[in-house]
């Protein structure tokens, strides 16, 4: 029987996460979400630091945090190009980095 995974660790919180809302998936995995938060700060509390895969397939990190430069552009919930700084998270969300549907098998 398979067991459920734990959540993912939230170890790079400048302020700790005291109380979880909700859980998201995030390539997959399991990681508690606090309610206003944006998927960004979901993906920098993990340390992760590649999350988007330009029509290139060249990896990019956050830049401005602040929906301008597009350098954090990832799927959710079967949708490509979303700003990881401008969208929040919402209960059960499905999380991709690093995937470009220019680059994926889907693509036309
Ligand atoms: S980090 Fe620049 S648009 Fe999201």
């Amino acid at each position: 029987m398979m067991q459920p995974q734990d959540p993912l660790r939230r170890k790079f919180d400048i302020q700790p996460l005291t109380q979880a809302d909700m859980t998201v998936r995030l390539d997959g995995r399991t990681v508690n979400a606090a309610q206003g938060e944006t998927v960004l700060t979901v993906i920098q509390s993990l340390g992760q630091r590649q999350v988007a895969r330009n029509d290139h397939g060249r990896i990019s990190g956050a830049y401005c945090g602040m929906g301008v430069c597009q350098c954090c552009l990832v799927k959710i919930d079967g949708r490509h190009k979303r700003r990881a700084c401008q969208t929040l998270v919402r209960p059960g969300m499905q999380i991709e980095t690093r995937a470009n549907r220019m680059t994926d098998t889907e693509a036309p």
